[in-house]
């Protein structure tokens, strides 16, 4: 009886976290996505408690553990700063990693006998759940700027391959064996396989890296939720790993990259000759961009990281609107990797109530750039950047960029001339056609306004 209770209690987890992922596909129905997957959750941990008395050992420490946990994640997700999403996304995703190692360990160390499928899921969880460990925080550091961007070298895809053959190879032993040495062998090699994984690749490969790590834990909780046959694991596992390998190939086709040659090095390389000056810049002041934008017939609007990092986003919509009233048609072009994360200039702007028919995607609003009077970059630099297209040397060289050279004017709002997270200087800062407007954006974004709303 208590069996069927829980499962059935998974039954209702796994049903509302597809509806959550339903709900969560569209920024109007998110919070809701998000509070359904988040009761899923609860149902799903309640019905792991119905196991009979004689399968908890230490149940105060297991409540104790899921207390401070829920603190922990709490005060995280209320403190953190929407800029430093991503880094907590990582951290989260490098949580879930450890915690599937950290399994595979305990259910092996525990079990008086092992069968063979139970070595192989308990092992290929572990390996894959280290790589996602380490790698998720070598790739939080990178998005907090503590290391260096990118380290292409022939040295470390050597080291990588012989490592993964030492890992494949080890595996065989332990499958054959089923020897606590030899799991906790490769589990430390997956680890360190995480780390020489990661530790290349920068730039505009970071996306890619990020979504793949995320449905690698995915693919590692299925796997483990099969060695300790739990259902509520294997449906969330799978449907983490199945919605991270589908945002993977769609990141990888967004940046034009392949996902075994972000992984095999293949692209990119730091590009450090190309960080001379290539000519002069153009200022602009607030009144005369604010009679440029009053006089415009159209106006492309193009958000970027520093709009997060200023928290515009209000700003950028009272501007739309004010100029729309003045006769302007605005609209906003998304980068699919403008930001930090997935999908991250769509929540803001949807959280400024910006009517989500005026964002569109890069390959639509391409070929309306030449028809634009004038292009307001908001805090963007890498996604606009020409030597995507024109410099092979450089670590964006394939990246699609939203052409806002094509445009009659661009004016450029950020605090100076400093690159964007790609490391890479912006010819189009020297572009005959651009004036740089500079300060935080939030400030300057005011500023227009007040000039615009006298004119
Ligand atoms: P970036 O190229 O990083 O450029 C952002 C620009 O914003 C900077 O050059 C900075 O210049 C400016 N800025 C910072 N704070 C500002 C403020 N308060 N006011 C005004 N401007 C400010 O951003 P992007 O164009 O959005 O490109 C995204 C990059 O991140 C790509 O390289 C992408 O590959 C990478 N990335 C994306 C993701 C995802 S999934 N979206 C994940 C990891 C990495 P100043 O310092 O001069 O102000």
């Amino acid at each position: 009886m208590i069996d069927s209770l829980r499962e059935l209690g998974y039954l209702i987890s796994a049903f509302l976290f597809i509806l959550g992922i339903k709900y969560m596909g569209n920024p109007v129905t998110s919070i809701r996505g998000n509070i359904i997957s988040a009761a899923g959750m609860f149902i799903a941990i309640i019905s792991t408690f119905l196991q009979g008395k004689a399968n908890f050992n230490n149940l105060w420490f297991i409540i104790l553990a899921i207390l401070s946990g829920s603190f922990v994640g709490t005060y995280l997700a209320r403190v953190v700063k929407f800029t430093e999403m991503p880094q907590m996304v990582s951290f989260f995703n490098g949580m879930g990693g450890l915690t599937i190692v950290l399994i595979s360990i305990i259910e092996f160390l525990h079990r008086k006998t092992v069968d063979k499928i139970f070595t192989i899921s308990a092992g290929f969880s572990g390996i894959i759940g280290a790589i996602s460990f380490v790698g998720s925080m070598l790739a939080m550091a990178k998005l907090w700027g503590i290391l260096e961007k990118s380290y292409r070298s022939n040295f470390i895809r050597v080291f990588n391959s012989i490592l993964l053959i030492l890992i494949v190879l080890f595996f065989g032993i332990l499958i054959f064996e089923g020897s606590y040495g030899w799991l906790i062998l490769v589990i430390i090699l997956g680890g360190i396989l995480g780390f020489s994984g990661v530790f290349p690749i920068g730039g505009a490969d970071m996306p890619v890296i990020i979504a793949l790590l995320n449905a690698f834990t995915g693919l590692a909780a299925s796997i483990a939720g099969f060695a300790i046959n739990n259902n509520a694991m294997i449906v969330s596992g799978t449907l983490v790993g199945a919605s991270g390998t589908i945002l993977t190939i769609l990141m990888a086709k967004a940046m034009n990259r392949s996902v075994l040659g972000v992984i095999l090095g293949g692209f990119g390389g730091v590009d450090t000759t190309s960080q001379t000056q290539k000519g002069n810049i153009q200022e602009i002041t607030v009144q005369d961009a604010a009679i440029l934008l009053s006089y415009s017939r159209k106006v492309i609007i193009v958000p970027g990281y520093g709009m997060a990092v200023s928290g515009a986003q209000n700003e950028v919509h009272e501007l739309e609107e004010l100029l729309e009233k003045k006769g302007v048609e605005v609209k906003y072009a998304i980068h699919p990797v403008a930001g930090r994360m997935p999908g991250h200039m769509n929540v803001l702007l949807a959280e400024a109530k910006v009517d989500y028919s005026k964002l569109y995607e890069m390959e639509y609003i391409n070929p309306e750039f030449k028809n634009t009077d004038v292009v307001l970059v908001v805090g963007a630099n890498d996604i606009v950047n020409p030597a995507a297209k024109n410099n092979p040397n450089s670590p964006l060289y394939g990246m699609p960029i939203l052409e806002v050279d094509q445009a009659q004017n661009i004016i450029f709002m950020k605090r100076s001339l400093r690159p964007g997270f790609a490391g890479v200087e912006n010819e189009l800062f020297f572009n005959p056609k651009t004036r740089m407007l500079f300060g935080d954006a939030k400030e300057t974004l005011k500023k227009l306004i007040n000039e615009i709303k006298n004119i």
